[in-house]
């Protein structure tokens, strides 16, 4: 891994390179079995841990699928960044900034204070508070109103209409209760903003939306490419939020080891702990891998294993 620095060169290899790289990838991380399957939502407990699958799409168009890619699973928190871009679209990226911070604490290097010591501010979009205060703020009248912008504009990412996966949502929704806690500790602040009960249950359902690592990789390409869908040609967002949202992939989208993500990957990408990772390669392409068991942070250990070389061998570092 601290091998040859190859070049980000501002284009990715030729087609039959990037297939060979994926598929090697896959066959080098297929036997790693470390990790744990996620079990605090009772649903996800059920994976089968040896699933593996990667997708890569170019900003052409372009797919290689690889094992697992086209198994579905839920989306979990790489919603967040989607969502996020919706909302960015909707309201301007500033003003969702402002309202809903973008920094990896929001607190000062020195402190050990959290949300509520912090005058109930959101830190970031990519974490539970940020997140349940940005489903807040998608636009429509009712509940239904707001379902249908997210599952529409996340289905357009997708290039298919997506569905949820209603066995995992019963199942978070009856042990969601930190979740809600959050949105009823952001409502006292006033952080939150819609009814905090509704906004739960969207999110909710969000999390449960089914994909697979060639939907995931299609959406995270249609960020590589400006917010053009490279399969559809339809433009989904504008390329300002794509940079808004990457920024804060950049910042957030793998939780406490974004840092470590960012300095031994070199790109924007975001987790979920169903075991999927999106990672965009900006005016390249979308990598996504699909793989059950996490590391402590939560994270995919064979999906951050994949991405960590074929991140150096496409020379993807953006740095
Ligand atoms: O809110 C939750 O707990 C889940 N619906 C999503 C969490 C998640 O994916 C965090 N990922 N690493």
């Amino acid at each position: 891994a601290t091998g040859e620095v190859i070049v980000s060169t501002g284009e990715l290899p030729d087609r039959d390179r990037v297939r060979g790289f994926v598929d090697d990838a896959h066959a080098r991380f297929a036997g790693v079995d470390d990790g744990f399957v996620a079990d605090y939502i009772p649903a996800l407990a059920a994976a089968d841990r040896h699933l593996f699958g990667l997708s890569m799409v170019a900003a052409d168009g372009v797919s290689h699928d690889v094992g697992d890619a086209h198994h579905p699973f839920s989306i979990q928190s790489i919603s967040k960044a989607f969502v996020y871009a919706l909302v960015c679209q909707e309201l301007g990226h500033e003003a969702v900034l402002d309202r809903i911070g973008v920094d990896g604490t929001g607190l000062p290097f020195d402190s050990v204070m959290a949300l509520e010591l912090n005058a109930g501010a959101t830190m970031n979009p990519m974490v539970n508070a940020g997140a349940l205060a940005t489903t807040s703020l998608l636009p429509g009248a009712t509940s239904v109103d707001k379902w249908e912008v997210l599952v529409s504009g996340l289905s357009a990412f997708a290039g298919r209409r997506l569905v949820v996966d209603e066995e995992v949502y019963a199942s978070e929704a009856a042990t969601n209760q930190r979740n809600q806690a959050i949105a009823r500790l952001l409502q006292s602040y006033g952080t939150i903003y819609a009814d905090p009960t509704e906004t739960t249950d969207i999110y909710t359902r969000q999390c449960s939306l089914l994909v697979t690592a060639h939907d995931l990789a299609v959406m995270a390409a249609t960020l590589a490419d400006g917010g053009v869908n490279p399969v559809t040609r339809e433009r989904v967002v504008d390329a300002a939020v794509c940079r808004a949202v990457l920024a804060a992939l950049a910042t957030s989208g793998l939780y406490e080891q974004s840092g470590r993500w960012l300095a031994t990957i070199g790109l924007p990408g975001k987790s979920g702990v169903s075991g999927g990772i999106i990672t965009v390669a900006p005016g390249k392409g979308g990598l996504a891998t699909f793989s059950p068991p996490l590391d402590a942070a939560g994270n995919s250990v064979r999906g951050r294993l994949a991405t960590r070389y074929l991140s150096q061998a496409l020379g993807l570092n953006i740095f």
